[in-house]
């Protein structure tokens, strides 16, 4: 059965994929589009991703405008929309608290506002630092009591971006409840590239990682051998995404969508090494010092890193039951971690090297 979908983020990596995915199964998907002069382009992404682009359509709107932007005609045709994806969100380091909450908070709230006002089911992608309780409670947020969170301290400890990814999940989740809206949030790992293709956006944190190893500015490994960049590949996430929101059984349910065969970092470098032929460092780093010495503005650009992104190597392990039980149920097999990564190092090496990101 065709199901109309209003999808925010659908531009961006996981977007694609969960558009391509969703129109390949017959459902018609609006795409809140800050430059819907780009639909043509997007569709054809959508084609090449093994979509059906003729069911991708672009609404104008911005997630920092009021009623995101959208004109009246376009919000009296979202009605028809029974789910509502929320990706939309500005992903990039070094973000102020200011930028951060504009787009990733109010544009949250926004965006379950309406989904509530319209009885549309919201599914939200939060991300997995989420079901880290220990690391909450240690950056200053309190799971049970987030209403008392100092968020501009919060922002201060972990940076723009997962400060409020963190606050929009906690303000997403307030609107729903006063509301009474049926909301679903899955939590994904960092998103590893397709894992038969390896397709990956440039901008991604491990298309980054990886670039940075080809280009020789990976002297040594962050952490122990005890810490890891959790991963899931984006083909297995958007399909746990789908299913999630046409399960009945997950409204008001959460999923972490994390791939606990991910390997330690160490090993994880190594598979990326492998089919390009490269050597992985031999020594550690510890994440204090790394972060230390990030923060001099000559040694952050010459290793084009940013502090913040080292919060999601962790030492932390998930419990992921949940996530095989619902993958059961649904007949959804988890690709192969390890081939996922050399599809992907091959993919970045071959299309993403010699592009910078300010991210
Ligand atoms: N990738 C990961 O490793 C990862 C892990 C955990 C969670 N997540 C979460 O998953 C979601 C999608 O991530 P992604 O990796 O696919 O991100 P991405 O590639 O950076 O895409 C971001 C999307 O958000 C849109 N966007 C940004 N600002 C907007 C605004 N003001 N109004 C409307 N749209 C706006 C972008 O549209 P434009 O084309 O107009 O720029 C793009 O479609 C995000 O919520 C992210 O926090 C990602």
């Amino acid at each position: 059965m065709s199901v109309e979908c209003f999808v925010t983020g659908g531009t961006g990596f996981i977007g694609q994929h969960l558009l391509a995915h969703l129109s390949a199964q017959g459902h018609s998907i609006r795409v809140l589009m800050r430059r819907p002069e780009r639909l043509p382009a997007l569709q054809e992404q959508v084609r090449s991703l093994g979509g059906n682009a003729a069911r991708v359509f672009a609404v104008a709107g911005d997630l920092e405008r009021e009623n995101l932007g959208m004109s009246h005609a376009d919000r009296e045709v979202l009605k028809q929309a029974r789910i509502v994806f929320h990706l939309g969100a500005q992903f990039a380091w070094g973000l102020s608290l200011e930028q951060a909450r504009a787009v990733n908070v109010e544009g949250a709230r926004r965006v379950a506002l309406l989904a509530c006002g319209q009885k549309s089911r919201l599914v939200m992608i939060g991300g997995y630092m989420l079901k880290n309780h220990e690391h909450l409670r240690r950056i200053g947020i309190d799971p049970g009591r987030p209403a008392s969170t100092d968020w501009p301290a919060v922002y201060r400890r972990v940076g723009g971006y997962e400060g409020s990814k963190l606050e929009a999940y906690f303000a997403t989740l307030a609107v729903m409840s006063a509301q009474g809206g049926e909301i679903t949030v899955v939590h994904p790992a960092t998103v590893c590239g397709h894992s038969r293709t390896g397709h990956i956006l440039s901008a991604q944190p491990l298309a980054e990682l990886i670039r940075n190893l080809v280009q020789g500015k990976l002297a040594a490994v962050p952490g122990t051998t005890e810490h890891w960049l959790p991963l899931v590949t984006v083909d297995h996430l958007v399909e746990l995404v789908a299913a999630c929101a046409f399960d009945p059984a997950m409204a008001g349910q959460e999923l972490l969508a994390l791939d606990e065969q991910t390997p330690n970092l160490r090993e994880l470098l190594a598979q990326v090494a492998q089919p390009l032929g490269l050597k992985t460092p031999k020594h550690h780093i510890s994440l204090r010092l790394l972060k230390l010495l990030l923060s001099i503005p000559l040694v952050a650009r010459l290793l084009n890193a940013n502090a913040e992104s080292l919060d999601f190597i962790q030492a932390t392990r998930f419990d992921t039951g949940a996530l095989e039980q619902f993958a059961n149920r649904h007949a959804i097999t988890k690709p192969d971690i390890r081939q996922a990564l050399q599809h992907t190092a091959t993919f970045v090496n071959s299309y993403c090297i010699g592009e910078g990101r300010a991210r």
